[in-house]
């Protein structure tokens, strides 16, 4: 892959960060996901790449753009997948939370997991505690080793666990362990990703969340030396069928970084939409705006802050959808 595509990727993400930031705070999630998404569908036509979505806004016939199997770029360049979530955190979005994202990762062909939209179990740390978890160990061992990886007590630890009633008993777990928790509305992406840097103030990320989001948190954690690990959670025999029809061999079996990203090399970019431990979000004042971008390389370790200046009157019009 080429490495000049890590900072093309980034301009997709501001301009669907741009888009989406617009519908901040005033309840229309719906507005706010299909501005990040025309934004993120019309900047990706530029890049030189000859792209397919293996991770998007949803099958051919459900999705009107960003679906599944949809190719991307200008046709020209390396062959590569692509997974986007264009905004990442709908409802945060419209309830002017915290920690939005708009989100791209690309790897060569063949080497991203195809997700379906299903749940998926999850564990996730940043590279001090690489090796030292497993999905499958009790929630107790995983939070001990991850305290000792860290030079740490367990109640000190901060885990990220998205707060929904099936989460009930792994946080009565948790708090029996006798660490903390941080309750997520939503956004496990950048839950994830925030476990792999100590300003962050967390540590690890568990519970179930969307299985796509699960291949990009991966791709990120990848990039940043952390580890990821999920398991696949189909409700009934029509998600099982989906998952076969995808290529997963064994539904049932955990998930290693390779099985969601193989290869050693792959680019992950983000944009702040609202904001959050990691990154700013989008900030408006009349017609200027900034933003802040995470984009990094798996290959080379390089890991990015981007922060850009926007004069939104200069921009061409398909960046920034009122
Ligand atoms: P949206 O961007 O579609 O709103 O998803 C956000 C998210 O919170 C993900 O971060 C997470 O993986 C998933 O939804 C959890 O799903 P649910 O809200 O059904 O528990």
């Amino acid at each position: 892959m080429e490495r000049s595509l890590s900072m093309e990727l980034v301009r997709v993400t501001e301009a669907a960060a741009l888009s989406s930031a617009r519908w901040m705070g005033r309840g229309q999630k719906e507005d706010a996901d299909e501005a990040a998404t025309s934004a993120m569908r019309d900047v990706f036509d530029t890049i030189p790449m000859k792209g397919t979505v293996v991770i998007g806004e949803g099958e051919r016939d459900l999705a009107p753009m960003l679906y599944i199997d949809e190719k991307l770029g200008t046709g020209f360049g390396p062959r590569v997948d692509v997974a986007v979530d264009p905004l990442e955190g709908t409802d945060i979005v419209a309830s002017g939370l915290w920690n939005a994202l708009a989100v791209i990762a690309i790897a060569d062909h063949g080497h991203l997991l195809h997700a379906p939209d299903i749940y998926m179990d999850k564990i996730a740390v940043g590279p001090e505690a690489v090796g030292k978890v497993d999905l499958e160990a009790p929630v107790k061992d995983n939070l001990e080793a991850v305290a000792k990886a860290k030079g740490k007590d367990v109640e000190d630890l901060v885990v990220l666990i998205l707060n929904r009633d099936r989460h009930s008993e792994l946080i009565q777990e948790v708090r029996t362990a006798g660490a903390r928790i941080k309750l997520l509305p939503a956004g496990d992406v950048a839950g994830a990703i925030n476990t792999a840097f100590d300003e962050t103030g967390v540590d690890m990320l568990i519970g179930s969340g969307g299985a796509p989001e699960g291949v990009l948190a991966a791709v990120a954690l990848k990039c940043l030396g952390g580890d990821f690990q999920g398991r696949l959670l189909p409700k009934n025999e029509e998600q099982e069928a989906r998952c076969s029809r995808m290529g997963v061999d064994d539904i049932h079996r955990v998930l290693r970084m390779d099985d969601l990203v193989s290869g050693d090399d792959a680019i992950f970019a983000a944009t702040g939409v609202t904001d959050g431990e990691l990154l700013r979000g989008v900030h408006y004042k009349g017609a200027k705006a900034t933003t802040q971008s995470l984009v990094m390389r798996a290959k080379s370790g390089t890991v990015r802050f981007v922060d850009g200046k926007h004069n939104v009157k200069k921009k061409p019009d398909f960046v920034i959808k009122p």
